[in-house]
């Protein structure tokens, strides 16, 4: 028995240390830890359970201590965060670059399934130089059976992705199936094809961080929802956007005990201006309204026209929605469509009520915007909003005018309860543009059409742009003082909180892509 487990401990310390002490400090020294030193940080002490600890391509001798590639370049396995099951794989750079074979995809394949199976969410750490190139055709298959698994949970359990290495080629397409990607500073890269390639054939010059580092997927390509300065902080990030969402779609996200903003009320008051084209903050007005004034922002860096996260209304998860007059003047445009579409899909698939907060003067006008196809980006919008069965609410702060009315989730879209603050300016164009229209005739034949025309904006103002036309028709359910806006969310949340709505049995439908 002794010599057995003698062998039993030497296989599984040349397991542990993957690729060896050499190639474990030149990852220390890029500023990044191990496969084993991340999952440690990560799940609570001493929950991580290995699985598949011994698995390796081609064993026919099994008397030796031969093991080229230990642990296959991949450690997968089960443990808790905060008390909660989440199965994870982290690739081993250490192990022939993290890169992916057969049986490295296999073990992420196994605890994919096992998640699914078990109903708790999941999570890669991917540090990888991506197909193994010795292993040919063997790692696009495994790649094939990663993306069908990511694909097939979708909407069953939440997925996060967390890039803390090289993602490179096919391997960037299991993150972007998942439902969340995690990117760190300086050690993190995401590329269809690497910078060499890129030189050789369109002769453009970049290097790996501009082309796919953690500034340029948060800010400009959107692929990366979130954007950390190291590895620690990252996973600080990931255990609170863990701590808004259920295990699976079957379950509600976690209650904590119920606080108040700490923020006043009051502010509200004047934090949106009174004149409809003066910029602010509208993370300002959602702070005074949810728990603890504790805002956690997804995509903050990307489309900032349109701001989306979560936060916690009497200890629940709520997803909230909202136009961000700081950018664009808060206009729908093509990325902002795509940042909200997806962020109330998720949200709908999960469970999770949706708060919108709407100030928007429309979609944003433009040969370039027209020409990107905002037609059918602006669609997914709607399409997400009319597609949702969680409770949703909606506050109208200032302006909602024309398309982008219906699209911030107006009744019509299906949002349960709809208010305006005093200060909505509701109609299908705004004044200035409804007025070169409807009074074009009277400004021309006027001797002053200047004069003529501002009195026929403030006409158009007064008579048309506020709120008692929509609530007249009882598309408002009511227009309230903005201090009291928490207090009408929070009864609204209380009375759908079992809110139940069928839909006609279908497949699936056919959001336009
Ligand atoms: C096999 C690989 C590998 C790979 C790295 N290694 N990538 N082995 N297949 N794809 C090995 C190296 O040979 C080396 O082994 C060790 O990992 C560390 O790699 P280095 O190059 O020394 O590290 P570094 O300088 O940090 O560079 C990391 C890197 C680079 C940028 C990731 O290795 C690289 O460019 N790799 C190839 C990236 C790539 O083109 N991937 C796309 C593959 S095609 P030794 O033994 O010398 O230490 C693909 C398609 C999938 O992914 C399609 C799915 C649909």
């Amino acid at each position: 028995m002794e010599d057995k487990l003698n062998f039993l401990q030497q296989r599984r310390e040349i397991v542990h240390k993957g690729g060896g002490e050499k190639r474990i400090e030149e990852q220390h020294k890029k500023g990044k830890q191990t496969a084993r030193e991340r999952l440690e940080q990560f799940f609570d002490s001493g929950s991580f359970v290995e699985v598949g600890t011994f698995v390796q391509t081609g064993l026919e001798d099994a008397s030796t201590l031969d093991i080229p590639l230990p642990g296959e370049g991949v450690v997968t396995g089960y443990g808790t965060i905060e008390g909660r099951l989440i199965y994870a794989f982290a690739q081993d750079f250490t192990v022939s670059g993290g890169s992916l074979g057969e049986m490295h995809a296999a073990k992420i394949c196994r605890v994919m399934d096992l998640a699914a199976k078990n109903g708790a969410p999941f999570i890669g750490i991917n540090d990888s130089g991506g197909a193994r190139i010795q292993e040919g055709v063997m790692s696009l298959d495994g790649y094939g059976n990663i993306f069908y698994r990511n694909t097939v949970n979708s909407g069953v359990i939440p997925q996060i992705s967390v890039i803390m290495g090289p993602s490179a080629g096919g391997a960037v397409y299991s993150p972007a199936l998942t439902d969340f990607v995690f990117m760190v500073d300086n050690t993190s890269y995401m590329f269809i094809t690497g910078p060499q390639v890129i030189k050789a054939v369109t002769g453009e010059d970049v290097t790996p961080e501009k082309l796919g580092g953690a500034k340029t997927h948060n800010d400009t390509s959107g692929v990366a929802h979130f954007r950390a300065k190291d590895e620690s902080e990252c996973l600080d990030m990931i255990n609170k956007l863990l701590s808004y969402l259920p295990s699976n779609n079957l379950n509600d996200p976690p209650v904590l005990d119920p606080q108040e903003p700490t923020l006043p009320a009051e502010d509200l008051l004047t934090i949106v201006p009174d004149d409809a084209n003066r910029p602010y903050d509208v993370v300002d007005v959602i702070k005074r309204v949810v728990d603890g004034s504790d805002f956690f922002q997804v995509h903050e860096h990307y489309a900032k026209n349109a701001v989306v996260g979560f936060a916690r209304i009497m200890g629940r998860t709520v997803g909230i929605i909202a136009n961000q007059a700081k950018f664009l003047a808060g206009c729908l445009d093509i990325n902002s469509s795509d940042k909200i579409a997806r962020f109330v899909r998720f949200c709908d698939c999960f469970n999770i009520p949706l708060v919108t907060f709407v100030d928007v003067p429309g979609y944003l006008p433009g040969v370039h915007q027209e020409y990107g196809g905002i037609i059918r980006h602006g669609a997914k919008i709607l399409y997400a909003y009319s597609e949702a069965t969680v409770p949703q609410i909606s506050i109208i702060l200032r302006k909602a005018y024309g398309g982008a009315y219906i699209a911030m989730n107006g009744r019509c879209l299906g949002a349960d309860f709809a208010y305006a603050w005093p200060t909505a300016e509701i109609a299908v164009m705004g004044p200035e543009g409804a007025t070169n229209i409807v009074f074009r005739k009277e400004i021309e034949n006027s001797d002053n059409p200047e004069e003529e025309r501002n009195k026929r904006v403030e006409e158009y103002r007064d008579r048309f742009a506020n709120p008692y036309i929509t609530a007249a028709r009882g598309w408002l359910d009511d227009v309230i003082d903005p201090r009291d806006t928490r207090e009408h969310l929070v009864k609204a949340l209380d009375s759908l909180k079992d809110k139940f709505e069928d839909r006609p049995r279908k497949k699936h439908g056919n959001i336009p892509l």
